[in-house]
């Protein structure tokens, strides 16, 4: 961007950068403006085999963008992914910053079928074999030796790599047309709430992306299971929509949660996988979980507090008289795990955006089916 005048405006098309020079002494450009992302729609109605046209005109904008080098946040079945072609380490460093991720912690790389993961791998071990001919594609993460093709910045110089093949259509036909693997973590800035719908990812990531594509509300709405495949019995890293007991009917055996302090070694488990840092997923708004949840709710109602109280019991008396304060707003929440899950985010979100002083959560049952919403309740808890 050398050469410049002052005042020269200048539209640098790589970068998706207005730059505008003023009096300097070097006359270097001083100003840049980027414009926010398109946001393109592109809906997949059940039923078809293929996408409507202008789904595949999107798809094709986004696959041209990420073989340069861009960042295109695409819907997934679990949380939307801001995705980069994991054969690009500048690329992908990308992803790094627009995230404001450390560089300690690695990514998935999302493969369109276990044909493309397989190379990506040094070793494909028994239980990987297992879980991904039984539960592929679908929202379950292996962690596997690595490979030597994928750059080193994307497993974050470390000697695993964790591989996906996404349910989501659209996200596999994407890396099917661009032949590639997307490296993507969730589309948010580092520690946030992770997005459930395009809006989501627009209010997060803003103009440090360069496309957004816009597939309607995630349908599970909480990130994948992440299971370590290196170990004996494989070990449950981050536990997600593919509960334990899944995984161990498909492993034919037992297997460890890390996550679980009755069961793993919890206090490893940041080391094992860096994305597991105690405070995450959190919404601004200080959250808490509680098993008695009509006290603390009228107690902070008490002194004064703002609180949004998201509860499946509605119908309790106890609940609906304390409905009755202008300070409080009562959010239902659906009894079943995979229904919560699916709404959870979508709702942090929405309710983050009312300045409260705080977010109850009544304390759901402790059973192997609410296992991942605990877990991700837990971290966005924590102070
Ligand atoms: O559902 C999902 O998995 C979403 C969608 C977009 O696919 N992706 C996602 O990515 O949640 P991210 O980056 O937000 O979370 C990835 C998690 C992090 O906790 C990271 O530390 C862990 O996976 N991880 C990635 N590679 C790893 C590796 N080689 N060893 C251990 N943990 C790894
Ligand atoms: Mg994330």
């Amino acid at each position: 961007m050398g050469g410049f005048r002052n005042g020269q405006i200048a539209w640098n098309s790589r970068e998706r950068t207005l730059y505008l020079a003023l009096a300097s002494p070097t006359l270097q450009p001083t100003l840049m403006v980027r414009p926010l992302p398109d946001i393109l729609p592109v809906p997949w109605p059940v039923g078809l085999s293929e996408p409507p046209a202008r789904t595949e005109d999107a798809l094709r904008r986004a696959a041209a963008l990420l073989a340069d080098g861009g960042l295109v946040a695409i819907p997934t079945e679990t949380v939307y992914g801001l995705a980069a072609d994991a054969s690009d380490a500048d690329a992908v460093n990308r992803i790094f910053v627009a995230k404001g991720r450390p560089a300690t912690n690695p990514l998935i790389v999302h493969v369109a079928d276990v044909t493309m993961a397989r190379p990506l791998s040094a070793a494909w071990p028994d239980p990987a074999e297992r879980i991904t001919a039984s539960l592929w594609p679908g929202p379950v993460t292996v962690i596997v030796p690595r490979g030597p093709q994928i750059p080193d910045n994307v497993t974050a110089g470390g000697q695993t790599i964790a591989v996906r093949c996404p349910e989501h259509p659209l996200a596999r036909r994407l890396i099917a047309m661009l032949g590639r693997p997307l490296a993507a973590p969730s589309a948010n800035r580092s520690k946030q709430l992770s997005p459930t719908t395009a809006g989501h990812v627009l209010d997060g990531l803003g103009n440090r992306i360069d496309l957004i594509l816009d597939g309607g509300p995630c349908s599970r709405g909480i990130e994948s299971t992440v299971v370590d495949c290196t170990t004996t019995p494989p070990q449950i890293l981050r536990p997600g929509p593919i509960s334990r007991s899944e995984l161990e009917a498909v492993l034919g055996g037992p297997m460890a949660d890390a996550t679980d302090p009755a069961d793993g070694d919890a206090a490893l488990l940041p080391a094992r996988s860096p994305g597991t840092m105690a405070r995450h997923y959190a919404p601004k708004t200080p959250l808490e979980v509680s098993a008695t949840a009509v006290e603390t709710v009228a107690s902070l109602l008490q002194s004064g507090k703002r609180i949004a109280w998201l509860t499946a019991r509605t119908n309790d008396p106890q609940v609906r008289s304390l409905a009755a304060s202008h300070e409080l707003l009562v959010v239902p929440m659906p009894t079943d795990p995979a229904a919560f899950a699916a709404c959870l985010y979508a709702t942090l979100h929405a309710v983050d955006r009312r300045s409260l002083d705080r977010i109850i959560i009544d304390a759901p049952p402790k059973d192997d089916r609410w296992r991942a919403v605990i877990d991700r309740l837990q971290r966005a808890s924590t102070a």
